[in-house]
């Protein structure tokens, strides 16, 4: 089954804890969580205080996504948030084969992820170490863009790369994401759908999610279809 993760970027932070009864309630798998610095993208947002709030009131998988410029100075301090998923750009330039050993030496997931203008191919060579291979298919920074449909043969690279190398990392999508374009996604390959403005969309966590959910599985069908002929 895809995953479905909502990007709490667009949930209502008066009500934290509600929010994250909505979207347990609808049945998804992960909480996406975007960490911004106001230095590596033009916003801000949260940080591990915010994770550890969260963290206190779901078992849920938090899946965070670091849009900061200097990720490796705070591995330890989300891991101590109870993160799950770490996921750092490859644009910022760390050592990534050893940010990456950190990540899981801290106990965490280790994602990379890349921007719309980076070759997805920066992420190859770091499979063999990634859980998570997340693809931008927004400028990112915020919530309620337009989804890149040029992320869509980065999709489809990435899984032919992995299916290459015999890995099993999974794929995430994450920007512009709905059930309007769900399922071409994962047609493509994506295993984890992020969708932020989507899910939250009117306050109706529940439908929204069921579409999502219908969508997905509508796309992996689809995918099934391919493989066989
Ligand atoms: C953008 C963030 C996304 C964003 C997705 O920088 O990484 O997670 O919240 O929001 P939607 O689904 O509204 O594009
Ligand atoms: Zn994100």
């Amino acid at each position: 089954m895809v995953k479905i993760a909502p990007s709490f970027l667009s949930a209502d932070f008066r009500t934290l804890e509600e929010e994250v009864r909505r979207v347990e309630d609808a049945g998804v798998d992960y909480i996406h969580l975007d960490v911004m610095d106001g230095h590596f993208v033009p916003n801000i947002s949260f940080g591990p205080l915010v994770v550890e709030a969260i963290r206190k009131v779901t078992e849920l998988t938090l899946d965070v996504h670091l849009m900061i410029s200097d990720p490796g100075a705070f591995v330890q301090a989300f891991a101590d948030s109870g993160a799950d998923i770490f996921t750092v750009h490859v644009e910022v330039e760390a050592e990534m084969d050893a940010l990456l050993d950190r990540i899981r030496e801290a106990d965490m997931k280790a994602g990379a992820t890349v921007k719309p203008d980076t070759p997805v191919s920066e992420l190859f060579p770091l499979l063999p170490k990634l859980d998570l291979a997340l693809v931008m298919s927004v400028e990112p920074g915020f919530g309620g863009q337009s989804f890149m449909p040029e992320s869509l043969p980065k999709v489809r690279d990435l899984r032919a790369e992995i299916e290459r190398q015999g890995v099993d990392t999974e794929i995430e999508i994450d920007g512009g994401i709905g059930a309007g374009n769900a399922a071409d996604v994962v047609a493509a390959g994506v295993d984890v759908v992020v969708a932020g403005s989507a899910a939250f969309r009117d306050g109706k966590v529940r439908e929204n999610v069921a579409a999502l959910r219908q969508a997905t599985e509508a796309g992996l069908a689809l995918r099934e279809q391919v493989v066989e002929t």
